[in-house]
């Protein structure tokens, strides 16, 4: 098959989780730009809807749906409300992430509210989307996770600035989302879905000087992700030119840990 073909998403209906966020909205557009039928859902409906309104002036198939991916019955409503209105799903981007947890020493209460919304509730959504994309015939799952789930925080990074405290909930389930994405590769293979993951670097979002200079010296390209830079990788990964690659985990850091 032609390549552009190989990577055209026409006809392929996609949820985004998380699509009005940072990373989000670039993976978003990314996966409309290359025709896909996009759907972003997150917490804050509004905030999906000023997405969807900015990218359908260009033309862009982009929908906005309400999901808290920490509540069972709001997972199952996303799931009934897809099936109805899109008829099923063929890709799901598991985007989505909740940051409670502020710094070493937070009240242990904020990890666990992290893992009820990034570990529990996400594994709650990843297998009724699965579920969804299954009873289509299969498809593609791309978990989002870090370059802070592969590696510890670089704490040089912050020196001179006040950011130097990572949460380590962060760090927990960034990597357990690595794992996880080997064992979903394997046990939905049975169900015709790729399950892959990308592990980004950090995007730059205006971030305090002092910071840039500390982290921009350390990647061999020499400056933090833009808002293009995940967009190939994520339609790859979303398409049918990826068919042979499953259970894989992609480092995009522009060279920081090599
Ligand atoms: N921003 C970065 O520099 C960076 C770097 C590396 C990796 N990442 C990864 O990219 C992904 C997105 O991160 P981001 O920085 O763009 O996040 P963000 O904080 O900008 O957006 C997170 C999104 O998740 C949604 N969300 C939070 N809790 C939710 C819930 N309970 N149910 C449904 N939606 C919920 C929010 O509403 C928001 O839309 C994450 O997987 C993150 O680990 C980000």
């Amino acid at each position: 098959m032609n390549v552009k073909e190989l990577l055209s998403l026409r006809d392929k209906i996609i949820l985004v989780t998380g699509g009005a966020g940072r990373y989000g909205k670039c993976i978003v557009e990314g996966l409309a730009e290359a025709d896909g039928t996009v759907i972003t859902a997150s917490r804050n409906l509004e905030a999906g809807e000023k997405v969807v309104r900015e990218f359908r002036d260009r033309g862009l198939d982009v929908h906005a749906m309400r999901v808290d991916q920490a509540e069972h019955d709001s997972v199952m409503t996303l799931k009934e409300d897809i099936r109805e209105k899109f008829g099923g799903l063929d890709v799901f981007v598991n985007n989505a992430v909740a940051r409670p947890m502020h710094g070493y020493d937070a009240p242990i209460e904020q990890f666990a509210e992290s893992m009820r919304v990034n570990a529990t509730g996400m594994m709650d959504i990843v297998r009724e989307m699965a579920d969804l994309i299954a009873t289509n015939g299969g498809g593609s799952i791309i978990n989002i996770s870090s370059m802070m789930g592969m590696y510890g925080p670089d704490l040089s990074n912050y020196d001179g600035t006040d950011m130097g405290n990572p949460p380590p909930d962060y760090f927990f389930h960034r990597g357990g989302l690595i794992t996880l994405t080997r064992y979903l590769a394997r046990v939905l293979a049975q169900k015709k879905i790729r399950v892959n993951c990308i592990s980004p670097g950090g995007l730059f979002d205006n971030q305090p000087q002092r910071f840039l200079e500390n982290y921009n010296k350390k990647v061999p390209v020499g400056r933090m992700a833009n808002n293009d830079d995940i967009k190939g990788l994520v339609v790859l990964l979303a398409s049918d030119a990826s068919a042979y690659i499953n259970g894989e985990n992609i480092l995009m850091d522009g060279g920081m840990h090599v």
